[in-house]
């Protein structure tokens, strides 16, 4: 099975600039042509919240043009700049973002690999929460199905990047999502958004990742207490591959950057077979 993700859109009404300097509305059409040009296509493509700039109509209107292109099915998770109702009244057929009130949490059972999306966004903050609630679902959904290799997916990473917004964990109940996939060992990965660039580590006995940004990077916290800074290192995206083969039963994870001067329709084309 393989998986993309795609992370932090940032689409601005009309393509305007994002911060009056990134164009995050062509880095997307360009993270898209890459993945349409790929030769073998994704089984389905998650976009982990900050799908938007402002959570405005407008912008998902102009987010709707351009993710219109991807080839591949398509699952939307929110982010702290998203706004559930529009992101709803955006994507009308998107059943799954609309099945339960207070959040658009799904499961995506079709695939070798189970997806599980959380809803993480806490209205009016920068940080978020998977919430009490919502913990409870997915215990209960992980026990329905322990034999089911599962992948969860959410915008913010419940696990320290070190990237300082503030000195608050970017997800409230990190913790708490541990305990319970302490007690859920059929979950291979975590994957998450919202600090901008390619992380990985340990979280809750299995595989935590940030993806990039399609629309801006932020810095390496190369000092304790940084406060983030965006850089003009490369957007991208992950590919997450998945097989039940015997000796490859974890989720693999490949980081693709896209710089300015790339034909990202092109990426993939075999240049050569020497290293
Ligand atoms: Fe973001
Ligand atoms: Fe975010």
């Amino acid at each position: 099975m393989l998986v993309i993700q795609i992370s932090d859109l940032h689409i601005r009404a009309a393509r305007a600039l994002l911060n009056g300097r990134y164009d995050s509305a062509g880095n997307l059409e360009r993270c898209i042509a890459a993945i349409n040009g790929m030769p073998r296509q994704p089984d389905l493509v998650i976009a982990t919240g900050d799908l938007v700039q402002f959570g405005a109509t407008a912008e998902y209107a102009c987010l709707r043009e351009i993710i219109g292109e991807l080839r591949a099915p398509l699952m939307l998770l929110p982010g702290n700049h998203d706004n559930r109702a529009k992101l709803r009244a955006a994507f009308p057929w998107h059943h799954y973002l609309a099945q339960y009130d207070e959040n658009c949490r799904f499961v995506q059972d079709d695939f070798t690999l189970r997806i599980i999306g959380l809803d993480t966004v806490v209205e009016n903050e920068v940080e978020g929460a998977i919430g009490a609630r919502q913990l409870g679902w997915l215990d209960k959904q992980l026990a329905a199905a322990p034999d089911r290799p599962t992948l969860i997916a959410m915008h913010h990473p419940p696990f320290s990047g070190m990237i300082d917004f503030g000195n608050k964990p970017a997800c409230a109940d990190g913790p708490a999502l541990a305990a319970i996939l302490a007690r859920h060992r059929q979950v291979k990965k975590v994957i998450s958004g919202h600090l901008h660039r390619a992380i990985a580590t340990a979280f809750g006995g299995t595989q935590g990742s940030v993806s990039p940004s399609t629309a801006v990077s932020f810095g390496i916290p190369f000092f304790p207490d940084t406060p983030f800074y965006r850089t003009s290192e490369p957007v991208g995206f992950q590919i997450h591959l998945y097989s039940d083969m015997p000796g490859c039963s974890d989720v693999i994870t490949h980081t693709v950057t896209l710089s300015d001067n790339m034909q990202a329709a092109n990426l993939f084309a075999l240049e050569g077979k020497t290293a």
